[in-house]
């Protein structure tokens, strides 16, 4: 039976780090407050101009390509992950296999946020273990800080953010010691307004009142408004609380879910990555899981929130450290806006 195997994996992140003091500059908040709240010390902000959600994609899969021993244009799919693209469409996967000079091969992008990429693993899973394709290239990649409001009102969601990106390419193995044993994915959309960013978009208020100014839906009301920019409207929205709450319950649980379809328990894994959302949700699922400090891995103190970019990023890191090495029993593990939450379990 054929299994999927992550052959190659890079990350990139921009060089520009961005530290709490200086966001300072642009809203009233402390380093105190945000290393208290989330474990944040800095992250990195693309270049204003000269990087995009998809060049910092390319340069990820660039070396996760050459970590593979291939070319792009042995890449014969590619699955693109963010909730930051270049542009409302077409998606970034068009964007990457043009600059990347790959063949007429599928473009695949999906949202899911913070589950991105474990949504994306779980697909490219499928694909390989039928025969469809050899060598998918998935791609996480986030350009946060394009669309953050940097003032003191937005300053509970922006803090949080960072810019990056990470890839693997994924192909079959017939080596049952190695590759993913499974994917559980998960969504519950009642708390979609929770952690959403309702506009630009074509709602028109209809799941709930006064997301977006406007008088009366005429032909010619538009997605975007100078109202609804005047209004702070265009920004992410985040009842943290909830969030909290919610992530606190949904890890654990698909964590657990995880290993129990395969007969596996928490003393077995080797490493834990879990979406890098906020430091205290990770040390509140290591400590509830019972895990000990070697088998959860988090770096969202350098680079913050990274969205769909975060696991990648943070799998990469743990690999270049040599904290993944052959036979490991890799857990990865999401949750995130929609409410969308999602597990892997792999030998490395
Ligand atoms: N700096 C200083 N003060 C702030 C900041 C800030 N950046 N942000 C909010 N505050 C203030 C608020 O204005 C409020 O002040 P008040 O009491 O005078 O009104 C006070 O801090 C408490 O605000 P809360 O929003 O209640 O803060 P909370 O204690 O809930 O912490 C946080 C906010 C860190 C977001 C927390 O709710 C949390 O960790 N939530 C989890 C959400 C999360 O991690 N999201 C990540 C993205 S989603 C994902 O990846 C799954």
């Amino acid at each position: 039976m054929l299994r999927t195997k992550i052959a190659g994996i890079g990350k990139y992140v921009p060089e520009n780090i961005v530290t709490n003091n200086d966001l300072l500059k642009y809203m009233d908040t402390s380093d105190e407050w945000i290393q208290e709240r989330t474990g944040i010390k800095e992250r990195r902000y693309a270049h204003r101009t000269k990087e995009t959600t998809t060049t910092m994609g390319i340069e990820a899969a660039k070396v996760a390509i050459e970590r593979a021993g291939i070319t792009p244009q042995d890449i014969d799919f590619i699955i693109f992950a963010t909730l930051s693209p270049d542009y409302y469409f077409p998606g970034c996967g068009v964007l990457l296999q043009r600059e990347m000079k790959m063949g007429e091969i599928g473009a695949l992008d999906i949202r899911n946020q913070c589950s991105g990429f474990v949504y994306g693993l779980s697909i490219a899973d499928q694909f390989i273990k039928t025969g469809m394709y050899k060598n998918i290239l998935l791609v996480g990649s986030e350009k946060h800080s394009f669309g953050l409001d940097f003032t003191t009102r937005g300053r509970n969601v922006t803090v949080i953010f960072g810019d990056g990106a990470g890839a693997v390419v994924l192909q079959p193995t017939t080596n049952e010691n190695q590759g993913i044993l499974s994917t559980h994915l998960h969504s519950d959309g009642a708390d979609a307004e929770v952690l959403a960013m309702y506009n630009p978009g074509t709602h028109a208020n209809y799941w709930k009142e006064n997301l977006n100014s406007f008088d009366e839906a005429e032909i010619g009301q538009m997605f975007i408004s100078h109202d609804m920019i005047n209004n702070a409207q265009i920004f992410p929205n985040m009842d943290g609380q909830t969030v909290f709450k919610k992530a606190v319950v949904k890890f654990p649980e698909v964590i657990m879910e995880a290993l129990s379809k395969n007969n596996l328990s928490t003393t077995d894994i080797n490493l834990l990555v879990p979406h890098q959302a906020n430091l205290r949700i990770a040390q509140f699922v290591q400590q509830k899981l019972k895990l000990s400090d070697d088998q959860v891995f988090n770096n969202i103190q350098k680079y913050g929130n990274t969205t769909a970019a975060s696991i990648p990023i943070a799998l990469c890191e743990a690999f270049e450290l040599g904290k993944v090495n052959e036979g490991d029993l890799i857990c990865l593990a999401a949750f995130g806006s929609g409410f969308t939450w999602g597990s892997a379990l792999l030998r490395w």
